[in-house]
């Protein structure tokens, strides 16, 4: 695992589009997995405006999203599908028959998990998987629990996930109890993954998953095992590891 450092929210993002630009550049047909959430977001407007300069082509690539909620259709505004094209394929050359995301009114959410999955085999794997975490050391839909669960799958969202998220929505009631989630041995089967983390809120979930045992009780500790795992990480979710390592620097070789 390689922590490194990002002064605050932009700094971060834009370290995230570099690595990713980098990806689109060195493999212009490469299978991103992509992720939602508040964190993304800056990374993605950095990659529309180098987009817009002429610097990056998305003609080729395909794309994997990790998540969509349960019941909602992609052109619901809080959908994971309609996040995506509103953050980031609408505004560049990728196709969008090329780009995948779960269907949250899939009849049968089981086969759309094994479809899901089928996917990801077909297009040969994932080349770089972005993840943000949750406070709770989520990845993807990847509640704490008590086994990692290897394929995509239905999950029941936590209170404290549902609570975080209402924010988006008008009220908690309306935020999904159920999401379709890539599994752990689809986030764990990319070639590179790429952990953003951002704010106070995630500095002891980022701490646990980095430095504490390797459990399901913290998804994201999982990451410890994989070969080839970046965290960019802002001063302030990086404060427990600073408190608790003593490191100060600007990369962490774990
Ligand atoms: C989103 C996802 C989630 C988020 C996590 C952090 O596709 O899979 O794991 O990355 O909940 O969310 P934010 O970035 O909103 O703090």
């Amino acid at each position: 695992m390689k922590i490194y450092a990002a002064k605050d929210y932009k700094d971060m993002s834009r370290k995230a589009a570099n690595l990713i630009s980098a990806q689109v550049i060195m493999k212009p047909d490469a299978v991103l997995g992509l992720a939602t959430g508040s964190t993304p977001v800056g990374a993605y407007e950095q990659l529309r405006e180098w987009y817009e300069k002429g610097d990056l082509d998305f003609s080729r690539i395909r794309s994997v999203n990790l998540d969509e909620y349960k019941g909602l259709s992609g052109e619901h505004d809080q959908s994971y599908r309609y996040f995506m094209n509103h953050n980031l394929f609408d505004h560049v050359n990728i196709k969008k028959e090329n780009t995948n995301v779960p269907s949250g009114l899939a009849e049968d959410a089981e086969a759309e998990c094994a479809r899901y999955d089928g996917v990801i085999r077909e297009l040969g794997g994932i080349d770089l998987q972005l993840l943000g975490i949750g406070g709770n050391g989520h990845i993807g839909f990847n509640e704490p629990c008590d086994v990692f669960e290897k394929g995509t799958h239905v999950v029941t969202l936590t209170e404290e996930t549902r609570r975080s998220n209402a924010r988006f929505f008008s009220s908690i009631d309306e935020v999904p109890t159920h999401a379709l989630t890539m599994g752990i041995g689809g986030i764990m089967g990319a070639k590179k993954v790429l952990l953003l983390a951002s704010g106070e809120a995630k500095a002891k979930a980022l701490y646990d998953s980095c430095f504490g045992p390797v459990t399901p009780g913290v998804p994201a500790s999982i990451l410890q095992l994989h070969n080839d795992a970046v965290i960019i990480a802002d001063e302030a979710a990086l404060a427990e590891i600073r408190e608790k390592t003593g490191w100060e620097g600007d990369v962490y070789d774990n």
